[in-house]
């Protein structure tokens, strides 16, 4: 009676977070079950950011309604959804055995671990919110790259973000716990990437007491990178390896207010650090950031992807884009085209504004039809298809470093890997390359996939 089947939804702080709960498991007792159908217990980690996430849990209760009259098994949704939409779900999902919202996350793993070794039944009863607390461990065994929660949460408060609301007010994590975490990694001999995670990660700011300078995000890179000397040039991860194992380091995800001139210092000073930034501009129009409370303006945004470019030349640019704000005008619509084509992004996530209930935005009226809001997104999406397009073009013939991660699909005898800038790369070789570096050249460009072979360094 202790097969579990977890499925998560959501950023990578939700898998994250799935994966220390999986390691406390496994550890206590529980066996991963191979199908749904298997499970006693059924954890679903859910998102709330736009209702298309929501409606796609709702969908999947209703599958595990269907298979528990097969069945029997406890069917839990926890996470951000749970945090947001706790008595609904009660109420209008009777197949749902617990709710463990954000901040029950830890009391519930810790019962879980109790009930598999005492071979007790869950209780039925929701936990007590508590603060939030950063697990110990969040990446798993055979993982080679890694993410290290290194905050929660989010003060910002943009008014369509529902993220505030179900994540709290920012918490830093003790560097203390980062350095374990990260001495773990490394020592597991696998990790090649290392990824430090936040809803606002440039807020970072850890004070150990009310005397002590607060350690802020580029001080715990200093740290990180003076502690643990595999992050300097000429060191290396494996015995026997080359300067070329140097593992990587990056961090998601930036506010561009906070990404201050000494993180760009440090970017530049360790080639530890990736040479991509994702960095979320969402609008090109200053009514538009206004009405969203970004805390900037076009300007200051292009100012600081300036000065990013400045000192970082090669750096790839990844941004979100949301379009179909209310208000959004044909004129405010048109900026974020021409700041798209002005920045040049390497990639670009884009969304349609969603509605969220409880957020600033949800009192203002949604003035954007739907089908405009899907005639303006396309545009957004041909215009980032072209530019990626083009951008990669250019990269063909160069030589990059290569972290090789599976078979590809399409050809057994070759390696998909990903570049710095988190580009796709196929180039021939057996799966004893994975989890390694090579060095490859960009020889052709298929969609949005380069092919190579690898080449002396
Ligand atoms: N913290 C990040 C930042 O500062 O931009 C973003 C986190 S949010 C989980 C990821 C993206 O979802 C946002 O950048 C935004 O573009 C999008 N998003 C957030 N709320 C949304 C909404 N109500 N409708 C559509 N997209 C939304
Ligand atoms: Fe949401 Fe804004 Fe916070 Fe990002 S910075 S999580 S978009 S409120
Ligand atoms: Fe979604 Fe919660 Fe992450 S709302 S995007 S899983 S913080």
């Amino acid at each position: 009676m202790n097969r579990f089947w977890l499925e998560t939804y959501g950023c990578q702080m939700n898998k994250a977070e799935s994966n220390a709960l999986e390691d406390t498991m496994l550890e206590s007792g529980w066996i991963p079950a191979e199908q749904p159908q298997d499970a006693d217990l059924v954890i679903l980690n859910t998102c709330s950011v736009r209702l298309t996430a929501e409606n796609r849990i709702w969908g999947r209760i209703g599958y595990f309604k269907t298979l528990k009259a097969l069945r029997p098994h406890t069917l839990v949704v926890m996470g951000c959804m749970a945090q947001r939409l706790a008595d609904d779900l009660k109420k209008a999902a009777p197949a749902v055995d617990m709710v463990v919202g954000t901040f029950q996350k830890a009391a519930f793993a810790r019962m879980l671990s109790r009930a598999a070794s005492r071979k007790q039944s869950l209780t039925q009863e929701r936990q007590q919110d508590e603060e939030y607390s950063f697990s110990s461990r969040h990446a798993r065994k055979t993982d080679y790259r890694a993410f290290v929660p290194i905050m929660h949460g989010c003060n910002n408060f943009c008014s369509y973000c529902i993220v505030p609301y179900v994540r709290g007010r920012e918490v830093s994590r003790d560097p203390r716990s980062i350095f374990a975490e990260i001495d773990g990694l490394l020592r597991q001999g696998r990790v090649r990437e290392i990824t430090l995670l936040g809803q606002n990660v440039n807020s970072y700011r850890f004070s150990s007491g009310p005397d002590e300078t607060p350690l802020d995000f580029p001080g715990l890179l200093d740290e990180i990178v003076s502690r643990f000397p595999v992050f300097s040039a000429g060191q290396t991860a494996v015995s026997g390896g080359s300067p070329s194992d140097v593992p990587w380091l990056r961090f998601l995800t930036s506010h561009p207010k906070d990404f201050s001139g000494a993180l760009i210092e440090r970017m530049a000073a360790y080639p530890c650090m990736c040479r991509q930034i994702h960095l979320p501009v969402q609008h090109g129009s200053d009514t538009i950031l206004r009405s969203m409370n970004r805390q900037y303006t076009r300007s200051d945004y292009l100012s600081l992807v300036e000065r990013i470019r400045k000192k970082l030349p090669d750096v790839l640019l990844s941004t979100d884009i949301l379009i179909g704000f209310p208000g959004e005008t044909d004129e405010d619509f048109c900026r974020t085209l021409d700041l798209m084509r002005q920045v040049g992004f390497d990639d670009a996530f884009t969304y349609y504004y969603n509605p969220r209930e409880g957020t600033a935005a949800w009192s203002m009226q949604d003035t954007v039809p739907e089908k405009l809001k899907h005639e303006r997104l396309t545009a957004v999406i041909d215009l980032q298809r072209a530019t990626s397009a083009a951008k990669k073009k250019q990269r063909l013939g160069k030589k990059v470093r290569v972290l090789a991660g599976e078979i590809s699909r399409k050809n057994s005898s070759e390696i998909l890997g990903r570049t710095e800038g988190d580009e796709m790369v196929v180039f021939p070789g057996a799966a004893s390359l994975i989890g390694n570096f090579y060095t490859v050249r960009l020889a052709e460009l298929r969609g949005n996939t380069f092919y190579g072979h690898e080449v002396a360094e």
